[in-house]
């Protein structure tokens, strides 16, 4: 079923064809074959439903400035991260000055479409305020400034957050421990049960993660798993693992597997909250089918885990992919190419959440 007449409600279907019907061809066609698609096409999210598992995509405000990208992100996701929107930089320009105007537009986004909604991140090392930078503060001052951050930023939106990336990439890529950073050399390591306690207390029905990436051996997945199930059976309000999965041309899933089980063996919820895959350029078909038994590999290990309840993928297209800016010469791999178009990624990733033999769920 096309969700373009839904779509087009917000500008009227009238003035959405007047516009269409004035638009020239080729501008026209993407939105055709964006609705072709959706119209032949079983929704993601429908078909991991019967695994438990949201399907999900990492947006920001340009991710909604098209009508063909808003028809694929109606038709098959039924969560989304917001990418930027939600960060210190963003949110917290000035001390003490708060602004959601970004955050509100995408929210209503999700909620117009009937999506659930990944925060992210409230505790970060990086994309934080200049102010911030230049401002030595004591424990108590960071202590307390972290609390009126969260409580902010948490409360402003408490009941339209469903899952929150409270703590992101605390551990050291050496594999040291946590990494230094503002809040560790400040308040030490109790920033983290902090900041779970803080958010907690704001919006009490949000799911609360801890998210990190590997370390490229599975050091940083196993150190993630065992501060969260450290921190939940102390009693701090931590409900779950995300595993951010940014894979970069390789892939242990058996180590993927491994803790994702020891994590639901220790109570936590798991959730695959950044999915995507970059190659050195340029973009073939044997990169484009490596990426998709990658990807798909993961969206298998995640319909097969019961504690695996949600699988996101770190940018709508390889059009909004982070990756060209930050790694130049690397292509990435995401399940719409830059054109819009299906990759053989997102093949993978819906016959992953088809095939009955993966479930293993009961
Ligand atoms: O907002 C400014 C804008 O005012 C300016 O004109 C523009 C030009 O440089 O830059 C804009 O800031 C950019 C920001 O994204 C918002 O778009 C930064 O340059 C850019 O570096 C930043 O990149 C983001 C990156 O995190 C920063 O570390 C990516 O979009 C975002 O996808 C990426 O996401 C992170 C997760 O949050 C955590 N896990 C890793 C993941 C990939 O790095």
């Amino acid at each position: 079923m096309s969700v373009l007449p839904a779509l087009v409600a917000g500008v009227g279907l009238a003035a959405a064809s007047a516009v269409a019907g004035a638009l020239d061809a080729i501008e026209v066609e993407p939105l055709a074959g964006a609705v072709r698609h959706t119209e032949r096409t079983e929704p993601l999210h429908a078909l991991a439903d019967a695994h438990d598992v949201s399907v999900g995509v990492a947006i920001g405000t340009s991710s909604i400035d098209e009508i063909e990208e808003r028809v694929l992100l109606a038709h098959h996701f039924d969560i989304v991260t917001l990418e930027n929107e939600l960060k210190w930089e963003v949110v917290h320009p000035a001390p003490g000055e708060f602004d959601f105007s970004r955050s509100d537009e995408l929210i209503d986004f999700a909620e117009t479409h009937g999506m659930a909604v990944r925060g992210h991140t409230l505790v970060w090392h990086r994309q934080l305020p200049t102010w911030l930078d230049d401002r030595p503060m004591t424990a108590q001052q960071a202590s307390a400034l972290l609390e009126r951050h969260i409580t902010e930023v948490v409360g402003h939106h408490a009941g339209r957050i469903d899952q929150w990336d409270v703590v992101n990439e605390p551990f050291a890529d050496d594999g040291s421990g946590l990494r230094p950073s503002v809040w560790l050399d400040t308040i030490g390591p109790e920033y983290v049960a902090m900041a779970f306690e803080h958010a907690h207390a704001a919006d009490p029905g949000a799911r609360l993660f801890l998210n990190d990436y590997d370390g490229w051996n599975g050091a940083k997945y196993v150190q993630l798993v065992d501060l969260a199930a450290d921190l939940l059976a102390d009693g701090v309000p931590v409900h779950g693992a995300g595993f951010q999965l940014h894979l970069a041309g390789s892939l242990d899933v058996e180590m993927i597997v491994e803790q994702v089980r020891r994590a639901e063996r220790l109570g936590l919820e798991v959730a695959f909250t950044e999915v995507d895959d970059r190659s050195p350029a340029p973009m073939t078909d044997t990169i484009r089918r490596a990426q998709a038994d990658r990807i798909g590999a993961l969206a298998r290990t995640c319909a097969a885990s019961p504690a695996c309840r949600s699988f996101v993928v770190w940018g709508l297209s390889d059009g909004h992919s982070w990756i060209p800016e930050h790694f130049p010469g690397e292509v990435p791999g995401t399940l719409f190419d830059a054109e819009l178009a299906p990759t053989p990624a997102f093949h993978a990733v819906a016959a992953a959440f088809t095939s009955p033999s993966h479930t293993g769920r009961s």
